[in-house]
Order: C-alpha cells, then structure tokens, then sequence
C-alpha cells in the first residue's frame, strides 16, 4: 500500500477503482501471467475490501474488518501489485494514456481498467445534509453509522432495496423501532418479482419494521440533528437517525468527460473495451449487452458481474480472448433468511411459486415466453444451484413441474430440451 502523493510514473496496467472489479482485474491478471507492470488506485484509506457485510455482519459487529480484506497486504506485495490508496483519479487524458489524481499523482498507462462502481444516490429535499443522515457504501460510512448506533432509538429507512431491507433488519436485531419509506408500491422492486416483495414485506412486518409503500420524502426535519422525516402526505415520522439506501449514481464522470461513450455508466463491448482506445470499464459502471436481459444495454450492480468482467479483462489483456456471458446472480440475508437469485427477472411475463412461502423456504421461477429467465430462492439453495442450468439455456418447462417441488429442477434441467 502506498500513501506517497504527488508521484508521477508508468504502469502497464493501471486500474482505477479499489473495489471487488479492480482488485480482481489486478488479481486476475497475475492468475492470467501478466508479467507487466500493475497500480489498483482507490480513493479510500483501505486495501481492497468485501462490501456486501457492510450491511448486514459488519454492520452488527458480528465479522470485524481484518474478515473484509479481499486479500491481505502480502497478496500485493508478492504479486508486485502497487496499491494506491487515498487518491481520487479526476482527469483521464484518452489521447496521452495518462491520468490525475486529486493529490497531483499522474500515471500514464498502456491499458486503464476503469473499475469505479458508483456513490449512493442522496436525497435533495431540505434537511438532506443533517447530522444523523447516513449512506452506506464504506466501510467508513458503516463505521459511522455503528457508532451512532447505541444512542438510538428510533430510525427511518429511506428505500426498500438491497441496502434498505439489509440495514432494517440489523437496525431489529438490535432493539431499534424501525420504518422503511419506499417509494414504489413494493420493495426490492429493482431486483425481484411480486411475489417476492410481498414475502419480504410481511416478513419485515413480523419482525416489526413499519413498511411505508408508495411513500416519498417531503422534508427532513431537525436543527442540526434530523428529528424527523415528513412524509409527502403530511405525516412525520420521528427518528434520531435516517440511513438512504435509494441506489447508486456510476461513478464516471471522468472517464465521461475524456469522451467515453455511454448515457448511464459508460457502454462496453463484450470484451469491455469502452469507445476509447486501450481503457475497458467493468463492474456496477459499465452498460453491457446482456443476453440474460433479451440484449438490452444494462450496468449490473452485483459483485459477480464485477468479479467476471474483471476476469474478462484479464484474459484479454494476456490474449486468451473472452467474451463477457457469464448468468447474473446476486444475494441478500435479512434476518435468519438467505436470498440467492439467479438471472434477470425483469420482463417476465409468468411467474411460479415452488415451496412453501410460509416455511420460510420457497423459489420463485419466472418466464418470458414460456422460458425460465431468473429464480428467487429462499433459503432454497439445491433451486438456485440446480435453477442456475434452466437460466443459463433459458429453457422451457412445464409450470406445473416447475410448481411441484418434489422434482428436482435439475432432473428438469435433464429431460427438457434445450431451446432452439
Ligand atoms: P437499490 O437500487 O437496490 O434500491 C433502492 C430502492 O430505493 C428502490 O427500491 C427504489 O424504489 C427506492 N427509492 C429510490 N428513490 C427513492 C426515494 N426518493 N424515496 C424512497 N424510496 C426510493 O439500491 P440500494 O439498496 O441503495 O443499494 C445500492 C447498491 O448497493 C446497489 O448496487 C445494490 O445492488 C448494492 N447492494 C447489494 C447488496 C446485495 O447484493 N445483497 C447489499 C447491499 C447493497
């Protein structure tokens, strides 16, 4: 790890960005035999970290942070990776293969592996800068928030997605009254059907989270301390703390201003390559083509499409030519449940319930056009591993084996024919 600012120098490889996608590509180039020269630069204190527990172990201190590190600072120094840590790259120069950072650090480069992620959205009502108000990205944003935690009581939830349902059912376990505000008519409507918002809300609801539906944020209120949140129908809902969990903004405006092509994120071939020559984008940032969701232009926010894209990047940088294809999956644990996901739901047209909701142990198959395109499993581990063949070929199956869950999916996986 290097705290030296200032410096000036060349990589064969720089990748911008110390999440899961840029300390895999510098892994994964090592792996692959890149013998080059490699800098992973982020802009947090930190190595390379696992964000997913920020939300849910780290968040309750159950897993400490040495238990986050991707890799531990020896992994770098032998792999003859320079991290650079605590430096935000602000300038991409395309034509003269060289980046800025806010510290005056300049790297020029042979190839850019632009790994950035993205910041969490934040609300812009008045209130919105108030003490008491938290994103959870970091591990410093989760550190903050813990050590506000003991002195709470009662705390408001803006957004009933991954980060919102995670933090809400932490907040539960450890004592506090909780309310979820989300806009749209039911949670986790970004990543998953119906059926299962309504599960994950009666769920919530047991364990004494008040879920507002179709609610949105008026104003906060508070001198210097948020008080409270008014609701756009009148109502304020006391709290002493506020968590946003309303999505991510990629973080591209860089790369962006350098002429890379894309509207959100930055556009990427199915080798990463962005439109500028010699830089790729991988991770929550980069808008692919993906077959998964019927060819549209889409940024996956997951850190498998991070992991693979990385890996992609690498194997083209050593020249055994991959293509991005890899099936979308994603996770999420809220209380003692394990949701796992497998493709993309999003314009399904069917859906099937197989298992018992009210067991706490169910999947949810969807179908566009008779074809499985994507399964929520709860607590249901043998449907998402044995599901993730019928996503891979989007096969068509017969609703009434997929509802039967006497049948394995794999012996479905078996005896349908794959589509043509
Ligand atoms: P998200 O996009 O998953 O959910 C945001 C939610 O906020 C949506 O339900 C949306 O309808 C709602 N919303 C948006 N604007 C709102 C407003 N003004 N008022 C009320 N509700 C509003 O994003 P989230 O939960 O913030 O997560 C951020 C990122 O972190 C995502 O990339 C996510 O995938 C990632 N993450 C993933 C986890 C996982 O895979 N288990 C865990 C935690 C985070």
């Amino acid at each position: 790890m290097s705290g030296t600012t200032g410096w000036s120098g060349r990589y064969d490889v720089v990748v911008v960005g110390a999440g899961h996608g840029g300390a895999h590509a510098a892994a994964a180039l090592r792996q692959h035999g890149f013998t080059g020269s490699i800098a992973l630069v982020g802009d947090e204190p930190r190595l390379p970290y696992e964000r997913p527990p920020l939300s849910k172990d780290y968040l309750s201190g159950d897993t400490p942070f040495e238990r986050l590190l991707i890799h531990p600072e020896s992994y770098w120094q032998e792999r003859d990776v320079d991290v650079l840590t605590d430096r935000r790259v602000t300038t991409v120069d395309a034509d003269a293969h060289r980046i800025g950072c806010d510290d005056g650090t300049a790297l020029e480069y042979g190839h850019l592996v632009w790994a950035t992620g993205g910041a969490p959205r934040t609300l812009s009502c008045p209130g919105h800068e108030l003490d008491g108000v938290h994103t959870v990205r970091t591990v410093a944003d989760s550190d903050r928030l813990r050590a506000e935690l003991p002195a709470v009581t009662r705390a408001v939830v803006v957004g009933g997605g991954y980060i919102g349902l995670e933090t809400a059912a932490v907040l539960r376990a450890a004592g506090k009254h909780v309310t979820v505000v989300e806009a749209q008519d039911r949670v986790l409507a970004r990543v998953a059907g119906a059926p299962l918002s309504r599960f994950y809300e009666e769920l919530h609801r047991s364990q004494g989270v008040d879920i507002r539906l179709g609610a949105t944020v008026e104003r906060l209120e508070g001198d210097s301390q948020v008080t409270g949140v008014r609701l756009a129908d009148g109502e304020l809902v006391p709290c002493d703390l506020m968590i946003v969990g309303i999505g991510i903004v990629p973080a591209v405006a860089a790369l962006r201003a350098a002429g890379a092509v894309g509207s959100d994120g930055v556009e990427v071939d199915e080798r990463c390559r962005t439109s500028l020559p010699d830089v790729f984008a991988i991770g929550d940032c980069a808008a692919h083509r993906n077959r998964y969701a019927d060819d549209a232009v889409i940024r996956l926010e997951s850190v498998q499409n991070a992991h693979d894209q990385a890996t992609v990047v690498a194997q083209v940088l050593t020249g055994t030519g991959a293509r991005y294809d890899a099936v979308p999956w994603f996770w999420s644990k809220q209380y003692d449940l394990r949701l796992q996901t497998v493709g993309l739901s999003a314009g399904h047209d069917a859906t099937v319930v197989r298992g018992e909701p009210a067991m706490g142990r169910f999947s949810v198959v969807y179908l566009r056009q008779g074809r499985v395109v994507a399964l929520d499993c709860v607590n249901a581990v043998k449907d998402y591993v044995q599901g993730k063949k019928l996503v891979a070929r989007q096969m068509r199956v017969d609703p009434a084996l997929l509802a039967d869950a006497t049948v394995p999916l794999k012996e479905l996986a078996a005896v349908t024919p794959a589509p043509s």
